[in-house]
C-alpha cells in the first residue's frame, strides 16, 4: 500500500514531473522517442494520471488547488508535446530534402531529336566541297519561267530537248501574261539566272528539287534532286572544268576512285561531256551495278555555249564558262547500296533512321 500523500507533496510532485518532462522532451529527437515520452507523461499509467486519480483522497481545499495545478500541467504537457511533434516533422522534411542531392555528373536526358534527311545530308556535303573551292551556294524558284528553264539555255520552242524533259506546266503565266510557267525540269535554270544577274568572275552551285512528268519506278520519281554549277571568268578552259570536277569526285568518293570524261550533248554547252566514276563494286571490271561498263555516270557538264552567254548579256569573246549538273539522289544510293529511289521519299522512319 502506498502512503497517502498530502496536498503539498502532490504539488511538489507536479513540479518535479514538469521539470523532468521538459528536460526529457528536449532529448526526444525522433518519432519513437516522442511517443515514449507521450506514454510516460500523458499516458494512462503516467504519474500525472495517478495524481489526478488520487485527488479524491485530498481535502476539498487541497483537491481544488492540486486539481487545478494537475489539469493545467496536463494542458501544458499536451501543448509542448504538440509543438515538439510539429518541429520533428518539419525537421524530417528538411532532412529528406537535403538528402535529395543532384548528381551533376549524370548524363542529361536527351529530348527526342531527328536528323537531316539523307538527301539533305548529301546536298550539304556536296555544297561544303564546292564552297571550299570558292563556289557560292544559290537558290532559285521551283516554279520557273519557260524562259530560264529552256530559252535562256539554248532550248527554243520545238527543240527536241524539251520533249526529253516532260514538264509539269502550271496554270499560271509570267508577268507579260503570255508565257506559261512550269515546275523546273532541271536546276540549270538557276545557273541561267546567275549568269543573267551577276558579274564575272562567277562561281555558283544551286541544289534543289526538280520535276518531270514521269511515272515512278525504282530509278525514277516525278520529283528528284539536282545540283547545278557554273563558273565564269576570263580564260576559263576545259582544264578548269576537269580539275574542279575531278577534285569534287576525289573528295566525295575518295582518293583512289578513277573518273572518266566522255563526249555528250547538251544544248547549253559546247563541247559537252559526261563524267563517270569507277564502279565501287567492280573497280572498273564490270558488274551488275554498273551495267558491265565499270563506270557509273554521275553528271553532265561542258563549256557553256556562246549563245547562252550572249543571252545573259556576257560577251563570249571576253568570258568563258563551264557548267555542270548532277543528280543528287544517286549519290547516297551508290554509297549505301540503296536499290529503290522511292524509299527516300516514302517518309518511312524505319528507313530514314538508318542514316
Ligand atoms: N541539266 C542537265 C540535265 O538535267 C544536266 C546538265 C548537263 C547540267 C550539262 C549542266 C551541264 O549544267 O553543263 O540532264
Amino acid at each position: 500500500m502506498k502512503a497517502i500523500k498530502t496536498g503539498e507533496e502532490m504539488l511538489n510532485q507536479l513540479d518535479k514531473i514538469k521539470s523532468e518532462a521538459i528536460v526529457e522532451l528536449d532529448r526526444a529527437t525522433d518519432t519513437g522517442a516522442l511517443e515514449a515520452w507521450r506514454v510516460k507523461y500523458l499516458g494512462k499509467k503516467s504519474e500525472l494520471n495517478q495524481v489526478l486519480r488520487s485527488l479524491a483522497s485530498l481535502s476539498i481545499q487541497d483537491r481544488k488547488t492540486v486539481g487545478a495545478a494537475a489539469n493545467s500541467l496536463k494542458d501544458y504537457l499536451e501543448n509542448i508535446f504538440k509543438a515538439r511533434e510539429k518541429a520533428i516533422k518539419e525537421a524530417q522534411i528538411v532532412a529528406a530534402a537535403l538528402k535529395e542531392t543532384i548528381d551533376v555528373t549524370l548524363p542529361g536526358r536527351r529530348p527526342p531529336v531527328g536528323h537531316l534527311h539523307p538527301i539533305a545530308q548529301t546536298i550539304q556535303e556536296i555544297c561544303e566541297i564546292f564552297s571550299s573551292l570558292g563556289f557560292q551556294i544559290v537558290d532559285g524558284p521551283e516554279v520557273e519561267l519557260e524562259y530560264y528553264n529552256f530559252d535562256a539555255l539554248n532550248i527554243p520552242e520545238g527543240h527536241p530537248a524539251r520533249d526529253n524533259m516532260s514538264s509539269f506546266w502550271i496554270d499560271i503565266t509570267d508577268e507579260s501574261g503570255k508565257r506559261p510557267m512550269l515546275l523546273r525540269t532541271h536546276n540549270t535554270c538557276v545557273s541561267a539566272r546567275v549568269l543573267a544577274s551577276q558579274k564575272p568572275p562567277i562561281r555558283a552551285v544551286s541544289p534543289g528539287k526538280v520535276y518531270r512528268y514521269e511515272a515512278s519506278n525504282a530509278t525514277h520519281t516525278p520529283m528528284f534532286h539536282q545540283l547545278d554549277g557554273v563558273a565564269v571568268d576570263k580564260n576559263i578552259t576545259m582544264a578548269d572544268l576537269k580539275g574542279t570536277l575531278s577534285e569534287f569526285a576525289r573528295r566525295f568518293f575518295g582518293e583512289n576512285r578513277k573518273v572518266r570524261f566522255r563526249c555528250d550533248f547538251f544544248p547549253f554547252v559546247e563541247p559537252g561531256v559526261e563524267m563517270a566514276i569507277e564502279c565501287a563494286v567492280c573497280h572498273g571490271g564490270g558488274c551488275r551495278l554498273c551495267g558491265n561498263s565499270g563506270y557509273i555516270e554521275i553528271l553532265g557538264a561542258g563549256m557553256t555555249h556562246p549563245e547562252v552567254l550572249k543571252k545573259a548579256g556576257l560577251d563570249p569573246a571576253i568570258y568563258q564558262s563551264f557548267a555542270f549538273g548532277m543528280g543528287v539522289d544517286r549519290l547516297p544510293m551508290l554509297r549505301y547500296g540503296i536499290d529503290d529511289l522511292r524509299l527516300f521519299f516514302g517518309s518511312d522512319l524505319r528507313f530514314l533512321r538508318q542514316f
